[in-house]
């Protein structure tokens, strides 16, 4: 196998995504190696599952930081220092700015628990339920400047269910999540998910089964 993708994780707290992510890299063939895990709050659990599986950690914490260029400015450092190339997002709950984010354009991705472009943003599973969604799910996507914008690598359709509450509807997105982020890692570590312009190429070829309805289909379909 060419030589494994060197991968920093940046973090503000449980983790539950980084532990997916850490899980896949110790399979064989996988196209990824986590170097590297920032979190921005001390502390937190998603700090203690990296140094569980022997991996180098930093707390960056911003509030030790006068702006947002000189927080950003140490995360660089130190993911200068370790040679990271592909960032990824696991509930790390800093907005980035331009500059950073275009910095590691195309190389940095991120999770949120949502078909993306519906329901960006904070409560997400409150708004789901409100707004009576019968499906929703999560996206992996590269990060843009816009908070959970840019070009979609992988998704995963979760159906909402009668009797769902927030916590209920948050637990059934999470084990999805806990799939699909190594399975979007994967495609872009190996090369296979490729940005194209606001796009990435790498999309299934048919048959174009639907990947979940809700109601269920009935009868002969
Ligand atoms: C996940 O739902 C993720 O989609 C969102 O924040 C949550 C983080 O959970 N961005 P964890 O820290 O990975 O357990």
């Amino acid at each position: 196998m060419s030589a494994r993708r060197r991968v920093g994780v940046l973090v503000s707290g449980r983790g539950s995504n980084l532990q997916a992510l850490i899980d896949a890299a110790q399979m064989p063939n996988y196209p990824a190696e986590i170097v590297l895990v920032i979190s921005n709050v001390p502390e937190v659990q998603g700090l203690i599952r990296a140094e569980q599986a022997g991996i180098p950690t930093r707390t960056i914490n911003h509030r030790d930081y006068p702006s947002r260029e000189t927080f950003e400015a140490a995360l660089n450092d130190a993911l200068k220092q370790s040679r990271v190339e592909l960032l990824c997002n696991a509930g790390f709950m800093r907005l980035l700015t331009e500059s950073f984010v275009s910095c590691w354009l195309d190389r940095h991705l991120n999770i949120h628990p949502s078909l993306l472009p519906a329901f960006k943003g904070l409560d997400t599973h409150a708004r789901v339920l409100a707004a009576g969604a019968r499906i929703t799910g999560c996206t992996v996507h590269f990060v843009r400047a816009a908070m959970d914008d840019g070009p979609i690598i992988a998704q995963a359709a979760v159906p909402v269910l009668t009797g769902d509450t927030e916590a209920i509807l948050a637990a059934r997105v999470l084990t999805a999540e806990h799939r699909l982020y190594p399975h979007a890692l994967r495609l872009v570590a190996s090369g296979e998910a490729q940005v194209r312009g606001e796009f990435v190429d790498g999309m299934p070829k048919g048959p174009a089964e639907p990947a979940l309805f809700s109601p269920p289909l009935r009868g002969s379909s």
